[in-house]
């Protein structure tokens, strides 16, 4: 039987086509527009989302054997709000993971509302870019969208909206929402009433493996495949990456370096982050939980400097550059924050640093800095999870940035860790094939699709040299954001 995977990103839709034994037969990637309507607003319209995925549904079904497809879901970028009128129109442009717009919102919930109140009900504290203050947001600058509001969905619950008819979503997923009670998953009526909408207007729970339904007649007909193929709820991209890597039981790592960073580290029972709310204690995708930090731009920084800055998309030419006794030797830091920051700043208004030039800075310095302060902000969420007393040694390692062997090296070093590099590194797509295989039985559970079809490749080990020189640096770089950070208000 052959299974889709799709992972729904902020820069394009991957789609992944996987086979009974995990082998991975083809994938395709479609783009559509991301959208900065303000500094530091980030929007993309739904729409694009299910146009751009039908199309890459036909082109990776195109030359297959259609009437073995059994199942589709997702991994899916999260936290966006996407509304739909009562004629299931969307309602205005989703407003994504990575917008700060919500500052006043997520300042009245934290401390209004309370922190520890917060945590109550959800296991968290309100982060801008989480679901809860956009519908404040919407609220109180839009009442007249906020009346037409029929239904509130996620975005890869739209695709599974416009594939089945079902109004639906997973844990892990809604975790971050700030409307679900994790640990009893649930939605929060409370949070629900501090949001003024009722628990009707939000999707049904489920788990990530589990069917929501069959595609609709219309939308099997146009892909030539049959009606019965069943569509799970899949999870959001960092639960779905980490079913594709196999992070799941107690106390493993994956750490995606793709738009966004992550490092997330699961877990078999409810983890309270007990008041160090600076990661998040979500619902994983194998029906337990994980905890995880999540810094808003990572490998988009290397983006940014290499395509907006340096006018090139040679990223490998651009590293080559990069002199190897030069690495734990740069004076030249950079602070990562080109949308704000997440984890565990939790500051919209933060901003990319340079600091450290002097006249011998060259074009390389700067190239260097940009994936060491990457690497320094995923050092921060570690060193939160440790400060709980998690200890992680060893991490799997996926998305654009992972295909870097010069970055995952630094990674390794200034993290301390082994890196595992599993055979594909298509986390959220391979995770959400995965997840339909377990919902069409042709595995037991998540746990067994991971053993049965995750390998590891190829590991990075940390050099106990650079290891130290990098540790004088981090400890250096820790000291920065501390130094500037009065400043960003200002500069807005
Ligand atoms: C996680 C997060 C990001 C997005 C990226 O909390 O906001 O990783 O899911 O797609």
């Amino acid at each position: 039987m052959l299974y889709i995977g799709i992972d729904l990103g902020t820069s394009a839709v991957k789609l992944l086509l996987m086979d009974s034994e995990g082998t991975i037969r083809k994938i395709v990637s479609k783009e559509y527009p991301l959208n900065f309507p303000h500094p530091g607003w980030s929007e993309q319209n739904p729409e694009d989302w299910f146009t751009q995925s039908m199309a890459g549904l036909k082109e990776l079904l195109e030359g297959e054997d259609k009437s073995q497809l059994a199942g589709i879901s997702f991994g899916g970028q999260m936290h966006g709000l996407v509304i739909l009128d009562k004629e299931d129109r969307v309602i205005r442009p989703a407003i994504l993971w990575n917008d700060g717009r919500t500052i006043e919102e997520t300042d009245y919930l934290n401390d209004q509302v309370g922190r520890a109140e917060l945590e109550k009900y959800t296991a968290n504290i309100a982060f801008a870019g989480f679901t809860a203050p956009k519908i404040l947001w919407v609220r109180k600058h839009e009442p007249e969208n906020f009346r037409k509001i029929a239904k509130i969905m996620l975005p890869k619950d739209y695709l599974a909206y416009c594939l089945t008819g079902n109004h639906c979503t997973d844990y892990s997923d809604a975790s971050g929402m700030l409307l679900l009670d994790v640990e009893h998953r649930c939605w929060s009526t409370q949070m629900c009433d501090i949001c003024g909408i009722s628990t009707d207007l939000l999707p049904k729970l489920y788990e990530s493996y589990e069917a929501v339904g069959t595609l609709k007649k219309a939308i099997a007909e146009e892909l030539g495949v049959s009606e019965k193929v069943i569509v799970a709820a899949g999870g959001g991209d960092n639960a779905s990456s980490a079913v594709g890597t196999g992070t799941v039981g107690e106390g493993k790592c994956n750490i995606s370096l793709g738009t966004s960073g992550t490092l997330f580290i699961s877990a078999d029972h409810f983890v309270g982050t007990h008041g160090q709310n600076a990661v998040h204690s979500f619902a994983h995708a194998d029906g337990a939980y994980h905890l995880m930090g999540c810094m808003l731009s990572a490998a988009s920084c290397n983006k940014w400097w290499n395509e907006e800055i340096l006018g090139t998309t040679d990223y490998s030419a651009e590293q080559m550059k990069i002199r190897e006794d030069h690495l734990g030797e740069n004076r030249v830091f950079f602070l990562p924050y080109l949308m704000g920051e997440r984890s565990p700043l939790n500051d919209p208004l933060a901003r990319g640093t340079f600091i450290g030039m002097s006249m011998d800075t060259s074009r390389a310095d700067f190239s260097q800095a940009v994936l060491e302060g990457v690497a320094f902000g995923l050092r921060d969420s570690l060193e939160v999870a440790r400060g709980l007393g998690i200890q992680v040694t060893r991490s799997t390692i996926v998305g654009g940035g992972a295909k870097s062997p010069l970055w995952t090296r630094m990674i390794a070093s200034i993290m301390n860790l082994t890196l595992e590099i599993p055979r594909s590194v298509e986390g959220p797509s391979m995770g959400g094939a995965m997840l339909a295989a377990v919902a069409c039985g042709a595995f037991q559970d998540v746990a067994e699709a991971c053993q049965k079809i995750v390998k590891i490749t190829g590991t990075v080990e940390p050099d106990p040299v650079l290891t130290q020189k990098y540790e004088e640096r981090y400890q250096q770089f820790r000291q920065i954001y501390p130094a500037v950070r009065e400043l960003f208000p200002k500069l807005q």
